[in-house]
């Protein structure tokens, strides 16, 4: 395994294991994340929102029980969820319970999951507020480094005015269909390290003629060349598979090196007009409209991550920030009514089986349906891409 130094001197595996989405059905966690380590991995990455922490601690002890590792040859990330509201104690609560679920006297890296959008800027003093609560958490020796995830400049900005330590890591989502260029180099201006998720494009690529062709000449797989060119640009990529034989192939990628043609193809593989993303619940709305192009064979993909997206939102709606959470779909909506898209009625479909629930709920989630009715009434995608770019405006 090679190492990158974080600025704060830790050193951290380029290299890691994501366990987001790794079901009971793909087989036991635990096992998963001791076959992970078993394999090579010394890199985990897990969340209080996963609700599989416990599963995870379970794996990483009985691998450090067995002799195979030794807990400072690990590390280990997880992060604050923003499916609740978050305040100083509750940050501190929360962290105390990843830490007991975890089973660990510490951790590596914790990160703020969201920056925890809420209308008319409160986000900012919640930011910094729980930041304040996380830098206790370091002070105490109980995270040895802290970090944010999915923090778009102007949330880093905020952060930078109050916090006493800075940032070390800033986790976004990277792939070469989905660079993230403004918030990468941004982070990196900064002296913070990139950490990639959804590396594998969410699917391990299999699907994309230039990632097969590029592959087939280095004699690799399309996950392989996804991971390889993550490396190469210097980010931290966590792939996530539940399969033993992936976790092996998805460690072998340090032993070839994508040539800078290649890469400058891999590059063109951004399938966005703007990868200035959003990071509150609006963004990951969008960021799900901008990931269709207009294939057919890609309506699968989309349709499970839209699947994906509903559980969150059905998560959110049944809690008490519901409210907030409303008020941010009713800029989006204006911006979107005039949009045209045959693909946003599969979107629409994929909240079908939670309205049904829904339906005799309480006030605000029946408007939370109501917020939708406006896809029925669709244009042409390349308006809604247009004001897609308007999406900072919302934000503030
Ligand atoms: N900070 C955040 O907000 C955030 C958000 C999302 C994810 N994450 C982290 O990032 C990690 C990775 O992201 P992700 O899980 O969404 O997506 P990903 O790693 O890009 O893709 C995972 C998918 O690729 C498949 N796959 C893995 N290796 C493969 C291979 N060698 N060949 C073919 N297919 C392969 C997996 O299937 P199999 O499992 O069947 O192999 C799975 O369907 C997560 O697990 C999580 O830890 C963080």
């Amino acid at each position: 395994m090679e190492y990158q130094t974080l600025a704060n001197g830790y050193k951290i595996p380029v290299l890691g294991y994501g366990t987001l989405y790794i079901k009971d059905s793909d087989g036991r966690i635990d096992t998963l994340v001791y076959e992970a380590i078993k394999r090579g991995y010394r890199h985990i990455d897990t969340a209080e929102g996963y609700e599989n922490e416990t599963e995870v601690g379970i794996g990483i002890n009985n691998a450090i029980k067995d002799g195979i590792v030794k807990r400072e040859d690990l590390f280990i990330t997880t992060k604050l969820s923003c499916h609740h509201y978050n305040d100083y104690d509750k940050t501190i609560k929360y962290f105390n319970e990843s830490l007991k679920r975890l089973n660990l006297d510490y951790v590596d890296l914790y990160l703020i999951h969201w920056p925890n959008v809420l209308p008319k800027n409160k986000w900012k003093k919640n930011n910094a507020e729980i930041w304040k609560a996380m830098e206790k958490i370091k002070n105490d020796g109980l995270a040895r480094s802290l970090g944010v995830s999915n923090f778009m400049p102007h949330h880093l900005d905020e952060l930078f005015k109050t916090a006493k330590i800075k940032p070390v890591v800033n986790q976004l989502e990277v792939s070469p269909q989905w660079q993230n260029k403004e918030a990468i180099k941004y982070s990196l201006e900064n002296n913070i390290t990139v950490i990639a998720w959804a590396p594998l494009m969410h699917t391990g690529g299999g699907d994309n003629k230039v990632l097969i062709d590029i592959a087939k000449k280095y004699s690799k797989t399309p996950a392989q060349i996804c991971l390889r060119w993550s490396l190469q640009k210097g980010y931290i990529p966590i792939a996530k598979t539940s399969t033993p034989e992936r976790m092996s192939e998805n460690l072998d990628v340090f032993n070839f090196t994508i040539n800078d043609e290649d890469i400058t193809i891999l590059d063109t593989l951004q399938s966005h007009p703007s990868s200035y993303m959003v990071a509150d619940t609006v963004y990951m709305r969008l960021h799900l409209f901008e990931s269709i192009n207009n294939k057919e064979e890609d309506i699968n993909v989309n349709y499970k991550l839209f699947d994906k997206l509903a559980i969150v939102s059905y998560k959110r709606i049944s809690d008490n920030t519901s409210g907030w959470y409303l008020l941010n779909f009713i800029p989006l909506m204006k911006k979107i009514i005039n949009s045209e898209n045959k693909y946003e009625y599969y979107y629409l479909l994929s909240f079908l089986p939670f309205i049904k629930k829904r339906i005799k709920s309480p006030v605000h989630e029946k408007l939370y349906l109501f917020n939708y009715f406006p896809f029925m009434d669709i244009k042409h995608k390349k308006k809604l891409i247009k004001k897609i770019n308007l999406l900072p405006e919302i934000n503030e």
